[in-house]
This record gives C-alpha cells, sequence and structure tokens, in this order.
C-alpha cells in the first residue's frame, strides 16, 4: 500500500475494551525459490495456526500516545529447565508498537492506546509470535478506534510491517501463501491435527536462515500435501512435510539437528522444522500421543515443550 490516507471519520471510541487472541502457526511446508532485487525470497508456504496464543486488550488512552505492557503468560507445562526470561521489547521496536503507529499514520486517527500483551509463544522460534501480535493489533484497535478498515485493508498495511502478518488477517486459520509470503490463498481443511512442539534455548535470526539457505532443486510441489491434508490421511501428510531452510537452520544451529534426531527416535507419525526456526514439531496420532511424547521430551530436557492442536 502506499501511503495514501485511508478513509477515517474522527468518531468517540465507543469501547472501553477489546481483546484479540493471536495465535502461533506452523509451517507444514515451506519451498523457498530465487531470491528477488527487493532481497526478498520468492516463496510457497503453507501455514495453520495453532491453539497456542498470545493474548491482547487495547484500551483508549488519550491524545495520541501508546503504551505497551507486556506480561509472561508461558504456562508452567511450556516452560523447559531451560527456558530464558521472555525477551519482549516494550517501545516502538515492538511490532505491536509499529502496528498501532502505522494504523495512525494512515488512517490519520488521533486516538491513543494502551496496549497489554500477555506472551505465551516463544520468540525468535518460527512460529510468528510478532507476527501474529501485530496481525492482532491491527484487528483490535481497527475496532477500538473505530476505523472501520476492511481485512484486506488491514492485510495490505500487516504486508508492509512483515511477511508472515497477512496470514493471521487472512480470517482462516490455513492458507497456501505465495510471493514473499503476502500472498494469501485460504484453504478449506477437514483435518484436526496435535502437534508437540519444542522451542530449544538457542533462537536464530530470521535472516540470517534466509542467508544460508541453498534451495536444492527439484523441490516437491505443495499439491500432494494439501490433496493428503483434504483426504485426512495423516501419513501422507507426514511424508509430505517439507522446509527447504531445515538444512540451513541445522547448519547454523545444532539444536535444530538434536531436536530432529530426537523426534526421529521418538517416531511421532512426521516432524519437521517450522518456519526459520528453532521451533520443532512432531505431527501426531491424537492429542493423548502428544501429551506422551511431551512427557518424554521434558525428561530428556531438550527446550520448552507445547502441546497444541490445529483446528482447520
Ligand atoms: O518480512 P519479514 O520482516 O518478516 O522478514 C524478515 C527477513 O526474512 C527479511 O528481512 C528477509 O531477510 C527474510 N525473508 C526473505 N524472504 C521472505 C521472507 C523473509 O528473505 N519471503
Amino acid at each position: 500500500m502506499d501511503s495514501k490516507v485511508l478513509f477515517h471519520e474522527p468518531q468517540a471510541t465507543t469501547a472501553v475494551a477489546v481483546r484479540e487472541t493471536a495465535p502461533a502457526k506452523v509451517n507444514l511446508f515451506l519451498n523457498v525459490e530465487t531470491k528477488r532485487p527487493d532481497g526478498y525470497h520468492e516463496l510457497e508456504t503453507l501455514m495453520v495456526s495453532l491453539g497456542l496464543h498470545d493474548t491482547l486488550e487495547f484500551r483508549p488512552l488519550p491524545g495520541e500516545s501508546l503504551e505497551l505492557v507486556a506480561h509472561d503468560a508461558r504456562t508452567a507445562a511450556g516452560l523447559g529447565p531451560s527456558s530464558p526470561p521472555l525477551e519482549v521489547p516494550v517501545g516502538p521496536a515492538n511490532l505491536v508498537w509499529k502496528a498501532a503507529q502505522l494504523l495512525q499514520e494512515r488512517t490519520g486517527c488521533r486516538l491513543g492506546a494502551r496496549l497489554e500483551l500477555w506472551k505465551r509463544i516463544p520468540v525468535a522460534a518460527g512460529l510468528a509470535g510478532g507476527s501474529t501480535d501485530a496481525a492482532a493489533t491491527l484487528r483490535g484497535l481497527n475496532r477500538l478506534w473505530n476505523l472501520g478498515l476492511s481485512l484486506e485493508e488491514l492485510r495490505e498495511l500487516g504486508a508492509e510491517l512483515g511477511s508472515d502478518i497477512p496470514f493471521f488477517l487472512s480470517g482462516r486459520p490455513a492458507a497456501l501463501c505465495r510471493g514473499r509470503g503476502e500472498l494469501i490463498t485460504p484453504l478449506d481443511l477437514p483435518l484436526g491435527l496435535a502437534l508437540v512442539i519444542v522451542k530449544p534455548a538457542a533462537g536464530l535470526s530470521t535472516p540470517q536462515v534466509f542467508r544460508a539457505c541453498r534451495p536444492q532443486g527439484p523441490h516437491p510441489g505443495v499439491e500432494p500435501l494439501i490433496a493428503a491434508l483434504k483426504q485426512g490421511c495423516l501419513a501422507a501428510v507426514a511424508q509430505r512435510l517439507h522446509n527447504t531452510l531445515q538444512p540451513a537452520a541445522e547448519s547454523l544451529c545444532p539444536s535444530v539437528v538434536l531436536l530432529k534426531e530426537t523426534f526421529s527416535r521418538l517416531s511421532p507419525v512426521g516432524h519437521l522444522m517450522s518456519g526459520s526456526g528453532t521451533c520443532y514439531f512432531g505431527l501426531c496420532r491424537n492429542l493423548a500421543e502428544a501429551r506422551r511424547l511431551a512427557g518424554v521430551l521434558q525428561a530428556q530436557r531438550v527446550g520448552s515443550v507445547f502441546v497444541t492442536s490445529v483446528a482447520c
């Protein structure tokens, strides 16, 4: 979106508080293609949103001021023995803040807000925690400030802030994302999935992983995975899981290799690293198996362990 001013009629805020749920995502498929002149990579990815989520609450503030308060809301179950303290910037460096400022700029809105964030999604993890919080901020402030922007307009603003953000403004839990990630095709998938996810203590920076990525052709297509998901065939889904960024992440971070080996021994139906890492997920037969594997993984002290579902 260019810097046009979006329609905005100044009006009193009616809501006292607005609450939004911000789900994490995993990539069941991520194929990185060519590097573009703008420095981004052309990609094709199938993203699904998870039960694991952050929560945001928005309240009006006088003037145009912004305030951000963050709470560590990780449950004991998600905290592994080596869980580092949660590092969430509470100023303009946070994507949430940038999203609020962008909305103010582009709509001419002269209202302020206090943003309160309950953080459960691990950071630097490949679960798009920052992106989903930013998307939730665009949705939440659009409501709090009565801006009346459509989801499509919010997606365009979101794409300016990050490639993963438009997915969380698609209004759907599963989508095929192309371009640099911002071109969204929602998918109707009948399958519910049970996942166990591990976040090792080490994190990875997304640009670093993309820089280290050397795609080796020919690459698998995403269609067989979509067909397997539509048929509800878990074994076929597991065979089609793919992430071009994983070898690069493995070369940068020994914890990812360790998790791959650990998951191979535990034999869930399938396993893969999510996004640019370092989170690693096991696709399980059901939630009971996911919980059982979570117990084993916690005992092995490989990182913070989460059990979550995907409701496609
Ligand atoms: O869009 P976002 O800010 O989330 O991207 C973070 C970084 O990941 C980019 O600066 C770029 O290095 C890399 N990236 C990429 N190609 C994409 C998406 C992200 O190279 N399609």
